[in-house]
């Protein structure tokens, strides 16, 4: 008896304490002795030249609301595999891939049509200089409007884009340039400014993309949210919640665009002073490796 309660022990003591579930990303990032790092910091973002279209495609890119299906309801997106257009050398999503940094691109789990029923993944690309590429992916699509259009609807279940959402996403994958590549910290900073550049590209935008690019910018301030204890938070997370839903509301109103133009104003000089006042403590949030760390320790 002794013995059996002694094994019994012994197993328990060996499983790896689970962390709780903080971040979306853990989902697709190994949990282990790099996991707080690995959700602090991302392959620094090149400089680019920003037009309409590519702020339009840099919203969408980083938006799960582009794809479709489990991939999407476990908050995937394109940014997930391609940070910043370059590699997530750390991606390890059980349902795509055996090793980090790749991801099986014909997977029943993500895709209906693709699906080949084999283990299969193909290391993750860096999209700097996708543009003057003369073929795409292991097909060597010589299209790279083709090829995203396969990602999108048939890889990943999305719904076919509005022209204006689609043409932007074309431009920004042209506008990636090849940069240094180091890893740079994720910040308040860059995830405002993901806000606040969603927000912009949304309201130079045609009713259905502006609907989606809104989207995108709900998702972006969901990123906040997630980095703010709970506990600590709460009153910081309440008003990021509720900009959020008066973002949701603008999306979801007859005429996006007036409704936009007569809210956003107000809604900008909110926002702002919410994260000035959250940056002076962005220490104690989830942006903050030693942070991060501790709280996946408990
Ligand atoms: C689950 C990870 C994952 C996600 C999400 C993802 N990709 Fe990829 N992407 C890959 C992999 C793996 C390849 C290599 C595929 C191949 O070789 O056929 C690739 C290839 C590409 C290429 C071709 C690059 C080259 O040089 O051949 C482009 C362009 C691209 N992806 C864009 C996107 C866009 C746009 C999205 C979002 C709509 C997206 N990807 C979402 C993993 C991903």
């Amino acid at each position: 008896m002794r013995l059996i309660a002694l094994a019994a022990v012994l197993v328990l003591g060996a499983a790896a304490p689970a962390s709780p579930i903080l971040l979306r990303e853990q989902a697709w990032t190994p949990a282990g002795e790099t996991l707080a790092y690995d959700m602090t910091h991302a392959p620094a973002e090149c400089a680019m030249d920003r037009t309409r279209a590519t702020e339009v495609g840099r919203a969408l890119f980083r938006s799960p609301a582009l794809l479709g299906g489990p991939a999407a309801r476990a908050g995937l997106s394109c940014n997930a595999c391609h940070s910043n257009g370059r590699v997530n050398a750390r991606f390890m999503l059980p349902e795509l891939t055996t090793r980090p940094g790749a991801a099986d691109v014909t997977s029943e789990w993500s895709s209906k049509t693709r699906g080949d029923g084999v283990a299969n993944p193909i290391d993750i690309p860096d999209l700097a200089g996708v543009g003057e590429r003369a073929a795409l992916g292991h097909t060597r699509n010589p299209s790279l409007e083709n090829f995203v259009h396969g990602v999108v609807v048939e890889e990943f279940q999305g719904h076919e884009p509005h022209s204006q959402a689609f043409e932007g996403l074309i431009a920004y994958l042209h506008g990636l340039r090849v940069c240094e590549t180091a890893a740079a910290p994720v910040t308040l900073t860059h995830a405002a400014d993901d806000v606040r550049r969603a927000v912009t590209a949304a309201e130079g935008a045609d009713a259905e993309t502006a609907r989606l690019v809104l989207l995108a910018a709900q998702d972006a301030m969901g990123r906040i949210v997630e980095r703010l204890p709970a506990r600590q938070f709460a009153r910081q997370r309440t008003e990021f919640e509720a900009l959020s839903r008066e973002l949701g509301r603008m999306r979801t109103s007859d005429d996006v665009g007036a409704t936009m133009e007569a809210a956003l104003s107000g809604w900008r000089v909110r926002f702002d002073a919410a994260i000035t006042r959250l940056a002076r403590n962005e220490r104690q949030t989830y942006f903050d490796e030693a942070r991060l760390r501790r709280a996946l320790a408990q």
